[in-house]
């Protein structure tokens, strides 16, 4: 079998071609890394949760009209999507304070925030995704102030309805990561969701203890990082049982 080409190698996924024009194959590697790219290290079984617990968020804002690039999962460790133009953004939807809001603005972890916030980053590892205003992001063309509004109004939706769907399960949407991109159909463009939602991008917490659940527990070496993520996966009813699962076949 001729090999798939490979569009783009990430930290943590890997597009390659799909089966067809405008698809791409978005495989979810094992690597793991933080404090943009100095700390690193593989963990078995989190491409798998990720692809897991991305297909079913996405799955779920499909059914209600949040258009993202999700088509559908194809094996283990990757899922099928639409290829898009990515918006150089990376949009961040904070609850509660947490990570660089807390050094930033002087907030305790854990403060509630008087109301949801977006921000902005500029993607751009060279320069550590910096934090953007919407005056640069339109003044350098990296989005239109429509795109904007369709971006921070589906971010919105997508916090409440996320918020609801983690707490049903006993967990709180601290914050999280999203990127957009530029779907073409004809003549027409939409900004979809692209990319993924998982624990890497989101920061999760036992609604009852307070015990992270997400990618904080490798960046502060709190350890038991792939069983918290299989335990965010079990609560969500998408896998049987702990983190052994995740690398069960049998799971397709
Ligand atoms: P960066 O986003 O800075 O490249 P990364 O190395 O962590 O960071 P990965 O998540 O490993 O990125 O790789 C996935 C890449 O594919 C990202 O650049 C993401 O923006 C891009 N991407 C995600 N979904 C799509 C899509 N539907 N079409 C095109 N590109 C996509
Ligand atoms: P933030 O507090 O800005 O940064 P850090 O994670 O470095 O403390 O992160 C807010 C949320 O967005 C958090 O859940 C992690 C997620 N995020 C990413 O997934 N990728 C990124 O590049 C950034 C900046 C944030």
């Amino acid at each position: 079998m001729a090999r798939r080409k490979k569009i783009y190698e990430g930290k943590a996924k890997i597009m390659y071609e799909g089966p067809e024009p405008g698809t791409l194959v978005q495989y979810f590697k094992d690597d793991a890394t933080a404090f943009n790219a100095q700390k690193r290290a593989t963990l078995e079984g989190k491409g798998v949760l990720n692809n897991r617990i991305s297909e079913f968020i996405m799955t779920q804002l499909n059914r209600i009209g949040v258009p993202t690039h999700f088509i559908r999962r194809l094996n283990m460790r990757e899922q099928l999507v639409r290829e898009v133009e990515i918006i150089p953004v990376e949009v961040i939807c904070r609850n509660v304070a947490a990570g660089t809001i807390c050094k930033r603005l002087g907030l305790e972890e854990g403060e509630p925030l008087p109301r949801s916030i977006v921000e902005f980053c500029y993607k751009n590892d060279a320069l550590q995704d910096p934090l953007v205003a919407e005056e640069h992001i339109t003044a350098f063309n990296w989005a239109t102030t429509q795109e904007i509004d369709d971006i921070i109004s589906l971010t919105l939706r997508i916090n409440d309805f996320m918020s609801g769907m983690f707490a049903a399960v006993g967990i709180r949407l601290i914050d999280f990561k999203l990127e957009f991109g530029r779907l073409y159909e004809g003549d027409m463009v939409r900004t979809v969701l692209a990319d993924e939602i998982s624990p890497d991008s989101c920061r999760l917490w036992d609604i009852e203890t307070n015990e992270k659940m997400d990618k904080d527990r490798f960046r502060r070496d709190l350890g038991n990082v792939t069983e918290a993520y299989a335990e965010v996966a079990r609560r969500l009813g998408i896998m049987r049982e702990g983190p052994r699962a995740a690398n069960d076949e049998t799971l397709q």
